[in-house]
């Protein structure tokens, strides 16, 4: 079984989280960062997970336009479909991923977030002082949503 995770982080939190799925995960994993390869062939693999980080209500563009571009193939593969998101809106996946992809995916899950405050512009940082507290409540990648996801595409059962 050759799995494919597509992913863009922008501060780290996204990086972790596919550190800890290609850590429980059965099979060939491949981590490709979208921003190190913009066009990733994903023609070998039967499992594609792809995740971004939600910034002012949206994913990055490299994430939307790899799912735009590649939708005819990823209609032939087993797909997942993850988020890292302080917020957690009802509608992020609604709004940030076709209803095809939406439609045809074996599972889709908030993992969690962090803030890597450290690696912040200092625009990033006065930002941070308008987020009201009580969004910030639920810190913290979710192990459970990490393994809910693995579980729900089926991966390591077969
Ligand atoms: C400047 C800034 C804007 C953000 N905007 C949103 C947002 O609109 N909605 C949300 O749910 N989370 C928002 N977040 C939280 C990030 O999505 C979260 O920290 C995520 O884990 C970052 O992942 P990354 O480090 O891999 O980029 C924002 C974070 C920062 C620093």
């Amino acid at each position: 079984m050759k799995i494919a995770i597509i992913y863009a982080s922008k501060h780290g939190s996204v990086k972790r989280c596919v550190t800890l799925l290609k850590e429980r995960m059965l099979g060939e994993v491949v981590l490709m960062n979208i921003h190190e390869h913009p066009n990733p062939d994903i023609s070998e693999y039967d499992y594609i997970i792809i995740g971004g980080s939600i910034y002012h209500n949206k994913i990055q563009n490299e994430i939307q336009n790899f799912c735009n571009n590649n939708l005819e193939i990823l209609t032939t593969k087993n797909i997942g479909l993850f988020i890292s998101s302080a917020l957690m809106d009802v509608d992020e996946f609604k709004n940030n991923f076709s209803i095809q992809l939406l439609n045809m995916c074996k599972a889709k899950e908030n993992l969690g977030y962090e803030l890597y405050i450290h690696d912040f512009s200092v625009l990033e940082k006065i930002m941070l002082n308008f987020v009201p507290e009580e969004y910030l409540h639920n810190y913290g990648i979710k192990i459970s949503k990490i393994e809910k996801l693995i579980n729900d595409m089926g991966i390591n059962n077969i």
